[in-house]
């Protein structure tokens, strides 16, 4: 099931936008979660009896398609996302895999989610493991793990992951690409039309030090991935800092000049990504409430 179904209030449209315009080609391009972070958060929900996912900034479905295939035992999932585009993409992504488990889309802003109320009678269970995977960024961290500390059960986790972007990589080939990104679009990171990307005022740990949320581990996973040139052009398209939108009637322009270096930096036809995927995992101290 998908709620709501009309606009969502107070969302800003340009981001909506945003996410909309990439979300087909973003379920061809990103890249997935290494298998040992899904491992380390099937076991965060292998303890207990039917295990609740609520994932934050759904996107595709990454998160829950990866549990799903990992056997992770989950008999519900709670996706939000801003996007309808991209909660239609995760639909068609998890459906062939979910077997018993229910799953319900929201079209929300995480920071505005409420779940839904149960019927009279019926087990009132929240989520036992929340997740905000390369989308903790885009929302009001404390409003959410706020939100998160209200809804969760007593025992779960919250995990804060991702694995940063070809704009922040630091190979030869990610170094060029982002100076002829910054030669079409300026020198400043944008992220999307009208906005320029701000560095986040705390970093998560500290606001996660700062909500009931504060004992925290962190993991950090090295993933090799091998992209093609024309991968990395699917890729840029579903960012918010090297976009379609965002280089209007130059783009095609911008994509042939962009082939043709990744194509010079190119070995056999591949260029490598060294990245670290890295997961903050945190409880509520004690495993209290
Ligand atoms: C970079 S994508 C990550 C998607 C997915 N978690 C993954 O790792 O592949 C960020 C997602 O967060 C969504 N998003 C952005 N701001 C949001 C907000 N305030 N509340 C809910 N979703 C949001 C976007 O629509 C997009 O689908």
């Amino acid at each position: 099931m998908t709620y709501p179904d009309g606009p969502i209030p107070g969302l800003p449209q340009e981001m909506e936008a945003l996410f909309a315009a990439a979300a087909a080609t973003y379920a061809r391009y990103r890249p997935g979660l290494p298998d040992a972070a899904v491992g380390l958060l099937a076991d965060v929900l292998r303890g207990g009896p039917s295990p609740v996912l609520l994932d934050l900034g759904t996107g595709t479905g990454q998160v829950p398609f990866a549990l799903l295939s990992a056997g992770a035992g989950l008999t519900h999932i709670e996706a939000v996302d801003v996007s309808p585009q991209m909660l239609h993409q995760a639909r068609q992504a998890l459906t062939p895999v979910l077997g018993h488990c229910t799953l319900t889309l929201v079209h929300a802003a995480a920071d505005a989610y409420e779940p839904l109320a149960t019927l009279p009678g019926e087990p009132d269970s929240g989520p036992d493991l929340i997740t905000f995977c390369r989308s903790y960024h885009w929302m009001n961290g404390p409003v959410v793990l706020e939100m998160a500390d209200r809804v969760a059960t007593p025992g779960a986790a919250v995990a804060i992951m991702g694995d940063g972007s070809l704009w922040t990589h630091g190979a030869d080939w990610t170094h060029a690409l982002r100076a002829l990104i910054q030669h079409y679009l300026g020198s400043e990171r944008r992220a999307g039309a009208r906005r320029s990307y701000a560095e986040p005022r705390r970093s998560y740990e500290e606001d996660l030090a700062a909500s009931a949320w504060s004992d925290v581990s962190e993991q950090s996973f090295p993933v090799s991935r091998i992209w093609t040139p024309e991968a990395v052009l699917g890729y840029l398209r579903t960012t918010s800092f090297a976009g379609s939108d965002l280089f209007a009637e130059r783009h095609q322009a911008f994509e042939d000049e962009a082939l043709a270096l990744l194509q010079s930096h190119a070995v056999d036809g591949s260029l490598v990504e060294e990245a670290t995927f890295t997961i903050l995992l945190a409880r509520r101290p004690g495993g209290a409430r």
